[in-house]
């Protein structure tokens, strides 16, 4: 079956997240890191920057440049409405509110257009 963009919801973390929730440390910076499902993150990009060997994989990435951020604007404000409707199911801990969470995950999906 054909992969389909308009099924996918493209939201990307950015490197700080990845170490987080993957609990990368220096050492394991050093490794070669293959990215399954890496998307519209920004870890790729910011962490190359940096020297680090990093390779994503993700079905999105047959898609061009201007796909890719068509689908993303097509998707954030249905997102951002879904997730003012949860803020009790999340942990503001790291993401203080809903604007900080806005500009983080757009501000990630603009350095991985950038890059991409
Ligand atoms: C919500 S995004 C999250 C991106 C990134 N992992 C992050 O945390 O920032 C989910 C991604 O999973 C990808 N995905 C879905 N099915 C996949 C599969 N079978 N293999 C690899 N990636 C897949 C989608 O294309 C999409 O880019």
């Amino acid at each position: 079956m054909a992969f389909k963009l308009n099924s996918v919801v493209p939201w990307g973390r950015n490197l700080a997240e990845y170490r987080l929730m993957f609990l990368l440390n220096d050492e394991d910076m050093k490794k070669k890191i293959a990215g399954f499902g890496d998307g519209p993150a920004s870890f790729n990009c910011e962490a190359t920057r940096q020297g680090h060997n990093i390779t994503s994989f993700d079905p999105i990435y047959q898609f061009s440049t201007e796909e890719i951020r068509g689908r993303i604007d097509e998707v954030r404000d249905v997102v951002m409405k879904q997730m003012s409707e949860n803020t009790d199911n999340y942990v503001w801990t790291h993401i203080k509110n809903l604007e900080e969470l806005e500009n983080t995950r757009m501000s990630a999906m603009r350095l991985f257009l950038e890059d991409y």
